[in-house]
């Protein structure tokens, strides 16, 4: 450890005054640079009475090294949003030298809704500590999303309360998000892309030869002798089963290719696939629809389309409920799907596994198709009282980043 001998006078040669101030200038920063990196236990000031020497304490020392060594940005800030300390990290993460972040205020970091959001915090914020997620500022005007966990400080001899901050830069993190997020919604896009090859597979080969099939037994029923009864009735029956066999893929096939989305419009498809659903398992299903005056983007029609498919789906499989609500709803700026079955209700946490040891696709495809459209899904489950799934998807965002939506694969209605 260093002992620092700290002059209170410099006497300065006369030809030298500039080049003697610019020293003792360097030598203050060195000083400062050196305490605050964790290497100065002692600090000795000559002055007029003599030598005083400030001791800095060891433990609180321990803790300045470890705290300028941590990967997260550190802070102690007080009730005003002074910034009483920070380390280095904090200073690089906002990319302003740390002499410039220590005593000023943290609000320059903040936009004027995180200033608002970090103010009710420290408010409400007891010994348990608080988080949040925000955007700093940095001194270079770039956004750095972050991670804020804060707790209140006890007192020590402060008079006003302060409190500590640990800040973790989130900018990976997002990135890593996004490219999560972008490679499952080409899965989402595949699965679209793939439902409408086989829809239309089904249309074009399976329906067609079950229709030539369903024609020559008619024929052949037709031809049959009266006295061939029993030979008859069979051909009847064959003729019936193959007529039901090909309205059930046709079925499929419109299921999975909603041509008729665009034709329709959202309010007639939703109805369809409600009592579809209704008929298929005898679970009354109940449909409240919002008139909608005028037609929804195509994305987000596609969107709640496919997620009440889904949902529709989970509930035939696994719910074992009585009743089904759905309701379409337009409450200001936003479209709202909700999905509620009286079923048996499942574990949220963890994530339900599925035969291979992993969930399945259905809730995950939902959640990831309403986040494609800035949407969000939110699902309820309770013991008793069923499952409930709410899409929440606004208007404003899809309409207002509508020229930007050529940056953005558009989800084909195949
Ligand atoms: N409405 C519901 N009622 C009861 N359990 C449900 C309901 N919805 C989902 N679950 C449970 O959550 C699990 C996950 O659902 P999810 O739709 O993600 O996958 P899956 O239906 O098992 O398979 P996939 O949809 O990929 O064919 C289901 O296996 C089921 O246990
Ligand atoms: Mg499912």
């Amino acid at each position: 450890m260093k002992t620092i001998r700290q002059s209170t006078s410099v006497r300065l040669a006369p030809t030298g005054e500039i080049a003697g101030l610019r020293a003792r200038l360097a030598e203050a920063e060195g000083t400062l640079r050196a305490i605050r990196a964790g290497e100065v236990d002692t600090v000795m000031v000559a002055g007029k009475e003599g030598s005083q020497v400030f001791t800095l304490d060891g433990a609180e020392h321990a803790y300045r090294v470890l705290i300028e060594s941590m990967n997260e940005g550190a802070l102690m800030l007080t009730a005003d949003k002074t910034i009483l300390f920070a380390n280095q990290c904090f200073a690089r993460m906002v990319k302003c030298p740390l002499e410039q972040v220590t005593g000023s205020s943290f609000r320059r970091f903040l936009s004027i809704a995180d200033r608002a959001a970090l103010k009710s915090l420290l408010k409400q914020s007891d010994q348990s500590g608080a988080k949040i997620q925000l955007v700093l500022y940095a001194g270079d005007q770039t956004q750095v999303p972050a991670h804020l966990s804060l707790r209140p400080l006890a007192r020590n001899g402060f008079k006003s309360a302060t409190f500590g901050i640990v800040v973790t830069d989130m900018t990976e993190a997002r990135r890593n998000e996004e490219k999560l997020r972008a490679l499952t919604q080409r899965v989402v896009q595949a699965q679209e892309a793939e439902r409408g090859r086989v829809a239309l597979d089904l249309h074009d080969h399976i329906t067609q030869l079950l229709c030539a099939v369903l024609v020559r037994s008619q024929t052949l029923a037709d031809r049959l002798p009266a006295y061939a009864g029993p030979l008859k009735r069979e051909a009847l029956k064959l003729r019936e089963l193959l007529g039901q066999a090909a309205d059930e893929v046709e079925r499929i096939s419109r299921n999975l290719r909603p041509g008729v989305l665009e034709q329709l419009g959202l309010a007639t498809v939703l109805r369809n696939a409600c009592t579809e659903f209704a008929q298929r398992t005898g679970v009354p299903l109940k449909l409240t629809c919002v008139a909608l005056t005028a037609r929804l983007p195509g994305d987000i029609e596609l969107t709640l389309y496919r997620i009440l498919q889904e949902a529709l789906q989970n509930v035939a499989l696994h719910a074992h409920a009585r009743h089904v609500q759905v309701s379409l709803t337009k409450p200001d700026g936003l479209v709202r799907l909700v999905i509620h079955d009286d079923g048996i209700s499942f574990d949220l946490e963890p994530h339900p596994a599925g035969p291979n040891g992993l969930g399945g696709l259905g809730l995950l495809s939902m959640r990831e198709r309403a986040a494609y459209v800035w949407g969000t899904l939110s699902v309820k489950s309770v013991p008793g009282k069923g499952t409930t799934i709410t899409v929440q998807i606004p208007l404003e965002k899809i309409e207002a980043s509508r020229h930007s939506f050529a940056r953005k694969p558009k989800l084909e209605c195949l």
